[in-house]
C-alpha cells in the first residue's frame, strides 16, 4: 500500500545475516488452493555478523505451526515476515505455512500456469513460499519432497528418489533462495545427452506442454552449443548429472536460471519454422545460452546483496553477447547491441529513470532489472577486457571463480580480481559502477600539416541523485584514414580518462610510412562501439560518405550510413530542406557490394527508429514532434524506393528463398535482407510482392514480414484473417498477431486498434506475452503512442491500472513508456504529466508501480 510510505533500501545500510543456514529441507503437498509447505532448517551463530533479531521474510503465507528443536513456538509476525526467540545456537527450525498457487497472478513465488506449478524466486519470491532469510548471501543447500498426483514432480538438483505420488530431490551446491524451483504438471520431455570435458555424463530434458514435443529442438541444441562453448571459451564444466529447462506461458520475464532447473518464458523454447521467425531463433540461442552460463556466472558465485545485481546480470549478458558472436557474425552482433544500447539504455540514462549500474538504493528490486544493469553492466564488463586485453581478461576470470565459487560476493571483489592480476589501480574505472548518465565525449581535431591532434572533452550529465560526475575511463579504439580511402595504421585503443585530454598523431610520419602523399588523415573514432558514450563530433556528410565507403571497421562503416540516414530524417521531421544524394548512394554502393554480408546490408538499410530520431532530435536543442518524424520516415522509405526501385528488387529476388530453411546466420542473414527490401518495395508496388510472398510463404519469417509490409501501407486486411484462422490455436503465434496490428496501425488509428484488440475473445491480458503483445505495442508505436488526441495515453494507463492489483511487476515495468515525458512539447508533457499522475494517485497502487511513477515525476 502505497500511503504505508514504502521503505527505501541502502546498499550502505548492509549488513551479514546472523545466522548461517546448514541445510534446507522442504516438503510441498500441492494443491491448487491449499498447498502445505513444510521447512525443516538448520540455523547456527554466524560468527562473523553482529547481533540481531532472528528475522524470516514472508509474505502472503498462513503459518500453521512453527517448532524449535522439536518445541512448538510462537512467532510475531508481520506483513513482511515473522521474529521469534531462538537459543544462543545451533538450532532446527521447522514451519508449515498454507499457500494459495492458483490465486497467484503475481507470478512470483508457487504459481500456476495452464494448470502447471511453476515457481519465481527471483528476486524476493521465496519469502511467498515459506518463512526464510530471503537474501541471496544465505546459501545453503537444499533437499526437496513433493508430493502430488501430478505425473511430473521437478525441482533443484539430482533426483533422489520417486514412487507413486512423491518425488525428491536434493541440490548439493549451496545456493541461495532464490535460485530454488519447483515445477509439477502434466508436462512431456524432449531428452538429449550431454558429456562434460571431464567426462561427466549429464541428462538433458526440455519439459513442454504436450503438443509442443516438435518445437524443442532449437533449445537443446543451442543448449548444447552453450555447453560446449563455457568449456572452451571459460574452462567451465556443468556440475550436476541432470539440467531441466521448462517452458512455462505466464511469465514475467524471459527466463531463470534456477539451479538445474532452468524456467523459460514459452517464447523463448518454442521455434519450428513455421511458427517462430529468425530473430526468434536467434533469441531462443542467446536465452538459452545466458541462462546456461549463469550456472557459473551467478549460482557458483552469486551477489552479496541485490546492489550487486550486475555482477552477475552484465557479467552473463557479455558472456551470451560473446556466445553470439562466435555462433553468428561478430561485427552483425556487435552493430545490433550498439542499437540496443542506443535506444533504451541511453534512453534510461538521460531521463527521470537513470540510475547507476549499481544501484545504491531501491524500494523493490524488481524495478533494477533494468537496461542500465543488463545492458550497460555488460558493456562495462567488454570495456574492462578491452583495457587490460583478452589473456588478462582470462586470467582475471580464473581468478574470480577460484576465489569466490560458493561465496556470495560484490563488484569491488570482482574488480579485485583483475586488479590482481594486471596490477592495474581500477579505482576510477569503477565509477562505470557508481556514476548514472551517458558520457558525452566531444572531439575536435586540429592538422597543421603535419600533426593530426584530437583534443577530447568529456562530460556526463547530471541524473537523479547525482549533480557532479568525475571523469570515466573511456576506451576509444580509432584508426585513421588516408584520403585515398587506405588504413594508415592498425586500429588502436587510447584510454580518455581526463575532462579534457589531447592526443596527437604524426599524420606525416604514417603518410610516408605508407608511401603515401602527405594529406590530412581522416579519424575513425570509436570503432566497435568501444564504449558506451555519445560521441560528439562535426562530420559533414562528405566525412560519413568517405567513412561508409571505405572504414574498415563494420561498425564504424554501418554508423557513417546511419549517420547519413539521421542527417535525412532530422532535416525532413524538422522541415529544413535537404539533399539525400549521399545517403541513396551510399546505400547504392552498399546493396551492390558482392563482399559484404547481407545481413549487414539489413542493418544500413533500416531507417533509425522513430523514437531514436526523438532522441536525436532532442539531444540538438530541438522538440521532436512524433508525427513530423513518422512523416518524415515515410517520405524517405517512398523515395528510397523510387530511386533504388531495380536494385531492391533484385536484391529481394537473390535474397528471399535461400533454400530449405534453417535458422542459421547466414540463410537469416539473406532472409533479413529481402525483406528490409520488401518493406521498401512495397511503397510503390502496392503490397504487390509482399501479398504474393505472404501467400507462398511456408516460414513465419517471411510470412510475418510480408504481413507487416502490408499493414505498413495500410492494407492487409484478408491476410491478418487468414493468418488468425491459420494460428488461433497457437499462443506464441497469436501474440505476434495482436502486437503486429498495433506496432503498424498508422497513428491516428494506433489507440483506437489496440483498444478493439483488447476486446478480442482471446485477448487473456493476465498472461503477461498478451499483455505486452496489445499493450505494450501501443507504446512501441511512437507516433500513434504520442498522437496529440492523447488517446494512447489514457487508454495505455488504463490498462497498467487494470494489471496493477493483479501483477505488479508487469504495470510497473510497463508504465517505464512514459519515461520520455520531458522530451515534448507543453501540451503533450501536460497529459503525460497529468496520466502519470492519475496513476499514481490511484488508491491502492502496487509498491512497485509506485515507485516507478513517482521516479518519473522526479
Ligand atoms: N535472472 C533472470 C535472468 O536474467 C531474470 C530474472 C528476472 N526477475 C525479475 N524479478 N525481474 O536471466
Ligand atoms: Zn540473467
Amino acid at each position: 500500500m502505497k500511503d504505508a510510505a514504502p521503505q527505501t533500501i541502502h546498499l550502505k545500510d548492509y549488513a551479514p545475516f546472523p545466522w548461517i543456514v546448514d541445510r534446507v529441507d522442504l516438503t510441498f503437498r500441492l494443491s491448487p488452493t491449499t498447498t502445505r509447505v513444510l521447512a525443516r532448517v538448520a540455523y547456527r551463530p554466524n560468527p562473523e555478523a553482529g547481533d540481531g533479531p532472528f528475522f524470516l521474510h514472508g509474505e502472503d503465507l498462513r503459518l500453521i505451526s512453527a517448532a524449535i528443536d522439536g518445541t512448538p513456538v510462537a512467532p510475531r509476525i508481520t506483513p513482511e515476515g515473522l521474529t521469534c526467540d531462538v537459543p544462543d545456537r545451533a538450532f532446527l527450525w521447522e514451519a508449515e505455512v498454507e499457500i494459495a498457487p492458483e490465486s497467484n497472478t503475481a507470478l512470483e513465488g508457487l504459481y500456476m500456469s495452464g494448470g502447471i506449478y511453476s515457481t519465481q524466486c527471483e528476486a524476493e519470491g521465496f519469502r511467498k513460499i515459506t518463512y526464510y532469510p530471503d537474501r541471496p548471501d544465505v546459501m545453503a543447500p537444499f533437499r526437496v519432497r513433493i508430493e502430488s498426483a501430478a505425473p511430473v514432480l521437478l525441482s533443484n538438483g539430482n533426483q533422489t528418489g520417486r514412487g507413486d505420488g512423491w518425488a525428491e530431490w536434493d541440490d548439493p551446491w549451496p545456493k541461495p533462495a532464490y535460485l530454488f524451483a519447483l515445477v509439477a504438471g502434466d508436462l512431456v520431455a524432449v531428452r538429449d545427452r550431454f558429456v562434460t570435458r571431464a567426462g561427466r555424463e549429464v541428462d538433458l530434458a526440455i519439459w513442454v506442454r504436450p503438443g509442443d514435443e516438435g518445437k524443442c529442438d532449437w533449445a537443446l541444441t543451442s543448449l548444447k552449443a552453450s555447453m560446449t562453448w563455457d568449456e572452451e571459451t571459460y574452462g567451465r564444466e556443468y556440475d550436476l548429472d541432470i539440467f531441466n529447462i521448462v517452458a512455462v506461458d505466464d511469465f514475467n520475464a524471459g527466463a531463470m536460471e534456477n539451479k538445474g532447473l532452468n524456467i523459460f518464458n514459452s517464447a523463448l523454447v518454442l521455434a519450428s519454422p513455421e511458427t517462430a521467425t529468425d530473430r526468434d531463433y536467434e533469441r531462443i540461442e542467446a536465452v538459452i545460452a545466458h541462462e546456461y552460463f549463469h550456472n557459473w556466472t551467478g549460482n557458483r558465485v552469486t551477489c552479496r546483496d541485490w546492489f550487486q545485481l550486475c555482477l552477475k546480470e552484465g557479467l552473463t549478458v557479455f558472456r551470451d553477447q560473446q556466445f553470439t558472436s562466435d555462433m553468428r557474425s561478430a561485427p552483425v552482433k556487435r552493430i545490433e547491441d550498439a542499437l540496443m544500447m542506443r535506444s533504451r539504455q541511453f534512453r534510461e540514462d538521460g531521463g527521470p529513470l537513470a540510475h547507476p549500474v549499481r544501484p545504491e538504493e531501491f524500494v523493490e528490486i524488481n524495478n533494477f532489472y533494468t537496461t542500465t544493469v543488463y545492458d550497460k553492466g555488460a558493456e562495462v564488463v567488454s570495456m574492462l577486457k578491452r583495457l587490460i586485453g583478452d589473456n588478462a581478461w582470462r586470467a582475471g576470470c580464473d581468478l574470480y571463480f577460484e576465489r569466490h565459487d560458493g561465496q556470495a560476493v560484490t563488484i569491488e571483489d570482482w574488480l579485485r580480481a583483475f586488479a590482481d592480476v594486471t596490477g592495474r589501480d581500477l579505482s576510477q574505472f569503477q565509477r562505470w559502477y557508481s556514476q548514472a548518465g551517458t558520457p558525452r565525449l566531444s572531439v575536435t581535431e586540429a592538422w597543421d600539416g603535419e600533426t593530426l591532434r584530437l583534443t577530447f572533452v568529456q562530460v556526463t550529465p547530471p541524473t537523479p541523485g547525482q549533480p557532479d560526475k568525475g571523469p570515466q575511463v573511456i576506451p576509444l579504439t580509432m584508426g585513421l584514414l588516408h584520403p585515398d580511402g587506405s588504413e594508415l595504421m592498425p586500429s588502436t585503443t587510447i584510454e580518455v580518462t581526463e575532462a579534457t585530454q589531447t592526443v596527437d598523431f604524426d599524420g606525416a610520419a604514417l603518410c610516408a610510412k605508407q608511401g603515401k602523399p602527405v594529406a590530412r588523415p581522416v579519424p575513425s573514432l570509436l570503432r566497435d562501439f568501444s564504449a558506451p558514450v555519445i560521441l560528439d563530433r562535426p562530420l559533414t556528410t562528405e566525412d560519413r560518405a568517405f567513412l561508409l565507403a571505405h572504414d574498415t571497421d563494420p561498425f564504424n562503416r554501418w554508423e557513417a550510413g546511419r549517420g547519413l540516414a539521421r542527417e535525412v530524417l532530422m532535416a525532413r521531421a524538422t522541415g529544413t530542406d535537404f539533399d539525400d544524394a549521399a545517403y541513396l548512394d551510399g546505400l547504392r554502393a552498399v546493396l551492390s557490394d558482392p563482399a559484404l554480408d547481407p545481413a549487414f546490408k539489413a542493418l544500413v538499410l533500416a531507417l533509425p527508429s522513430e523514437d531514436d530520431l526523438a532522441q536525436s532530435l532532442f539531444d540538438a536543442g530541438t522538440t521532436p514532434d512524433p508525427a513530423a518524424i513518422h512523416d518524415a520516415a515515410e517520405i524517405q522509405r517512398r523515395r528510397t524506393a523510387e530511386a533504388l526501385g531495380d536494385l531492391l528488387a533484385e536484391t529481394h529476388a537473390a535474397n528471399a528463398t535461400p533454400g530449405r530453411y534453417c535458422p542459421d546466420a547466414d540463410q537469416a542473414g539473406r532472409r533479413g535482407l529481402a525483406n528490409a527490401t520488401l518493406s521498401l518495395l512495397s511503397r510503390t508496388d502496392d503490397g504487390a510482392r509482399a501479398a504474393a510472398q505472404f501467400a507462398e510463404a511456408d516460414n513465419m519469417t517471411q510470412s510475418l514480414a510480408a504481413l507487416s509490409a502490408l499493414l505498413n501501407i495500410g492494407r492487409g486486411a484478408e491476410e491478418l484473417s487468414t493468418f488468425e484462422a491459420r494460428w488461433s490455436g497457437d499462443r506464441l503465434v497469436m501474440d505476434k498477431w495482436f502486437a503486429l496490428q498495433v506496432m503498424c496501425a498508422a497513428p491516428d488509428k494506433a489507440a483506437d486498434v489496440a483498444r478493439g484488440l483488447t476486446e478480442h475473445p482471446a485477448f487473456t491480458w493476465k498472461t503477461p506475452n498478451r499483455f505486452r503483445a496489445v499493450i505494450g505495442s501501443l507504446a512501441g508505436n511512437a507516433a500513434g503512442f504520442h498522437h496529440a488526441s492523447g488517446a494512447a495515453y489514457t487508454l495505455f494507463a488504463d490498462w497498467v491500472l487494470k494489471l496493477d492489483p493483479i501483477n505488479p511487476q508487469t504495470a510497473a515495468r510497463m508504465s517505464t513508456a512514459f519515461e520520455t515525458w520531458r522530451r515534448y512539447d507543453p501540451a503533450r508533457q501536460e497529459r503525460i504529466r497529468d496520466t502519470i499522475r492519475r496513476i499514481r494517485d490511484t488508491p491502492g497502487l502496487s509498491r512497485d508501480t509506485g515507485e516507478m511513477v513517482e521516479r518519473m515525476l522526479g
